[in-house]
């Protein structure tokens, strides 16, 4: 048994729809207690200090902040090396900057690397959950599932699905795509802590017939996920309709293709109307809040009142590289502005339920992570105030958690994520 000693904050329901009481706990000198890598308890140090075994190792972070590990629900492992490509929106910037990116992955050894430094980067930002598209080769899935589970993670990808309107090189088609997915999933779905997500990349670069036979895929795997884009770019919804003119809209695609369901997550879904979110909340599908990668690649703004008060699962994800930060905190930042650009605010403790709890419950895991439940796996972060000059200095100077989470998310950089912790253990830097 282990217990962390430091302010603790978790959430128990969206702060947007519950009042504070119903929806976040707070121990401003908290203990969160862990047992063979599971939340055994979390509440007031000086109720539960003295409930500890003799033997009970306590690791004293009292001034810092514990909050559950970051789920990052949409992120492209291939693209680490190429954030913050300069000047193209979505199509022009897939052809510039993604797709040459991606052609690299035909070496297993450069994937493997890749897959590495990424997993490396995710703990130094305090993320220990990812849902993560890999590139169309069958082994850079194989190299992120092998990095997440040399560190204990909670990891869900897929390689991806392409077979047109891309180049050559990129290519699957349909038959290849779905004997490699089906057989990534027997490999890795379920197995400790990992799981598949069916990737197509999106309806523009997959045949009607690949998106057949990925439905195919789905329905013989109803609990593995399924991980694409929707409705990010104007001119993408513009091709997708001269695409497929028997279809309502671009949701309407995926749903006629059976690819709409319970675990599928679809990045982006900017450019909706009010029929395709009842749709997707009908059918459980969730979305993935990608505020740094929607404004740096000009795409539009996500309208998170509207999601949620149509019933969806909303989480925030990176999408990087079109995304600009692996942090959850600079993402949750960016949500922010994004939502004030409409006229909504979104209140720290909100952010923290869409980075976490929200999160998991967007991938159909919030029975296993998301907060500090009794017998949830304990993935956390410990946050420093103080991780850098200017973040002491606010934060010192604010009234309440709300505050100081808020001064924080704005501010923070890996400089705050003072460690992060997988299943109870620390996860060392390799760098
Ligand atoms: N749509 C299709 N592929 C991609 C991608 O790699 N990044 C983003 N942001 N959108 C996409
Ligand atoms: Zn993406």
């Amino acid at each position: 048994m282990r217990a962390f000693r430091a302010s603790v904050l978790h959430c128990l329901a969206d702060p947007g729809e519950k009042s504070d009481r119903a929806a976040f706990e707070y121990f401003d000198d908290g203990l969160l207690v862990v047992e063979d890598g599971h939340v055994a308890d979390a509440g007031p140090a000086d109720e539960l200090v003295g409930k500890m075994p003799a033997d009970a190792e306590v690791f004293d972070f009292t001034g810092k902040l514990i909050v559950p590990g970051f789920i990052d629900c949409h992120v492209h492992f291939p693209q680490l090396d190429i954030i913050g490509s300069f000047g193209a929106q979505l199509l022009d910037w897939l052809n510039q900057y993604a797709y040459p990116a991606e052609m690299k992955f035909a070496d297993p050894d450069y994937a493997r690397d890749v897959a590495r430094a990424f997993v490396n980067e995710l703990l130094r930002n305090g993320t220990t959950t990812a849902l993560v598209f890999g590139t169309v080769h069958t082994h850079s899935a194989d190299a992120i599932f092998e990095a997440a589970s040399a560190k204990g993670m909670r990891l869900v990808a897929g390689k991806v699905l392409m077979d047109s309107n891309c180049p050559e090189a990129l290519r699957d088609d349909p038959q290849t795509g779905y004997t490699e997915s089906k057989s990534l999933i027997e490999r890795w779905h379920g197995n400790g802590r990992l799981g598949y997500a069916i990737t197509p990349r999106f309806a523009l670069t997959s045949s009607r017939e690949q998106l057949e036979a990925t439905g195919r895929l789905a329905a013989e795997y109803p609990d593995v996920w399924i991980h694409t884009h929707l409705a990010e770019n104007h001119d993408e919804v513009e091709q997708i309709a001269r695409q497929f003119p028997d279809s309502r809209s671009y949701l309407d695609v995926y749903d006629r293709y059976e690819l709409l369901r319970a675990r599928a997550v679809f990045a982006h879904c900017l450019h909706m109307d009010d029929e395709d979110r009842a749709t997707m909340a009908s059918k459980g599908g969730a979305a993935a809040f990608c505020p740094t990668s929607n404004l740096f690649l000009g795409s539009g703004l996500f309208d998170l009142p509207a999601m949620r008060a149509a019933g969806i699962r909303c989480g925030l994800g990176t999408d990087v590289g079109g995304g600009t930060s692996l942090s959850l905190l600079a993402t949750a930042s960016e949500a922010y502005k994004v939502l004030h650009l409409q006229e909504h605010a979104l209140p720290a403790t909100r952010a923290l339920y869409l980075a976490t709890l929200g999160a998991a419950e967007a991938l159909y895991l919030g029975d296993k992570i998301g907060n500090f439940a009794p017998g949830k796996e304990a993935d956390f972060v410990v946050l420093d105030f103080a991780g850098s000059p200017l973040t002491a200095r606010r934060t010192a100077a604010a009234q309440s958690i709300e505050e100081k989470l808020f001064a924080l998310m704005t501010l923070a950089d890996d400089r705050n994520v003072a460690s992060t912790w997988v299943m109870g253990e620390k996860a060392e830097n390799e760098d």
